[in-house]
């Protein structure tokens, strides 16, 4: 018999079921509510910054971010070959053209050396991928993006809970957007969030999010904006994640360093910074030319997904300047839910 194991799935417990009901019997269910303020306020504490904006979901976070800061027509942005597609997506919704660039060996997320190759008069922002929760190098990213007056944009869609020495994702970059997909280390179904620590920003994102309402008058719409709210259930889906998030995280990093310690050998394990703290997304490996089936094994299959696909391989990435590659190797993803490794067998298939 053919079993199959989830990639991903969520960790949801009473504390969750208790928050949403809570929700639910308040009536508070839209875009206003109690936990919608708690999760910023508790978001941004855990980022160490001052200010996160609460989104619908990831992609949305990420248009917001660059919106806010005047992306637009005729700019270009620089955004990694390898990432969820999601990241370039977001640029073209300003009307910016994405520049493509190699990632570096040693991470898998963006080098920094073909970023600095690519920057021109018409480079505006970088979008730095924290890819499969590996921070991506932000000390020589920060240094580039002041040099030339560049946004420094981490999407850490994949990374909450990393670090880089003892700095944690969201205060890296001057603006950070996270994902709460079901698959993410913490989820609200579907969710997002930008941290930041620019007031200005901040204020902006918060403008835009809400249809272009100014604040400070009801129903005064001062420019075209998009409603890229949260809801109140999903705030409070955040809120009982939050506190549980030692506990999620500390089970997911069990699970990654069983698949690290099994596989490594036949496969090669996405490596990891010196310096770095990765937060526990998923254990990936690049796996040899030939072998990115998935294969039976006895009476269980081993369940991997794929990883993401080089974004310059796409039709539209095509048309868009980008430099020569190494990030074309096929990679598998393996499961890290808490609860995975007791059902998925350690295989290098
Ligand atoms: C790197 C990256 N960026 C952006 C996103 C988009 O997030 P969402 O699915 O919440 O829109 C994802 C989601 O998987 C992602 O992995």
């Amino acid at each position: 018999m053919t079993r199959r194991f989830p990639v991903a799935r969520p960790c949801l417990g009473e504390l969750e079921e208790r928050y949403v009901l809570d929700a639910v019997r308040s009536g508070w269910i839209s875009s206003h509510g109690p936990y919608l303020r708690r999760f910023e306020e508790e978001f941004a504490a855990h980022c160490g910054v001052p200010a996160a904006v609460g989104t619908a979901n990831g992609t949305v976070a990420l248009h917001l971010a660059l919106a806010a800061a005047g992306i637009g027509p005729g700019d270009e942005v620089v955004v990694p070959a390898l990432t969820y597609v999601a990241s370039a997506n977001a640029v073209t919704y300003c009307g910016a053209t994405p520049v493509f660039v190699d990632v570096s060996p040693a991470t898998w997320c963006v080098d920094v050396s073909e970023v600095a190759a690519v920057v021109g008069p018409r480079t505006r922002a970088v979008v730095a991928v924290d890819l499969y929760g590996h921070p991506a190098d932000y000390g020589a990213l920060r240094r580039l993006c002041d040099r030339h007056g560049l946004l420094l944009v981490g999407d850490a869609a994949e990374s909450f809970g990393g670090r880089v020495g003892d700095r944690r994702v969201g205060e890296l970059a001057d603006v950070s957007t996270f994902s709460f997909f079901g698959n993410k280390i913490i989820t609200a179904g579907e969710g997002g969030c930008v941290t930041t620590v620019r007031a200005d920003l901040a204020d902006r994102m918060r403008l835009l999010r809400n249809q272009g309402m100014d604040p400070r008058r009801r129903y005064h719409f001062v420019e075209v904006g998009f409603n890229y709210r949260m809801t109140n259930i999903a705030a409070a889906l955040l809120c009982a994640q939050l506190e549980r998030v030692r506990q999620i995280v500390g089970r997911r990093d069990e699970i990654l360093h069983r698949y690290e310690e099994a596989l490594s050998g036949p496969l090669d394990a996405q490596p990891v910074a010196a310096g770095v703290r990765r937060a526990p997304w998923m254990a990936s490996f690049l796996v040899p030319a030939g072998r990115h089936r998935t294969r039976a094994t006895g009476s269980s299959r081993s369940w991997t997904g794929a990883g993401w696909r080089p974004g310059r391989s796409s039709s539209r990435s095509r048309s868009c300047r980008h430099t020569r590659g190494r990030s074309a190797a096929p990679t598998r993803s393996r499961p890290t839910w808490p609860g995975a490794a007791s059902t998925c067998p350690p295989t290098a298939t």
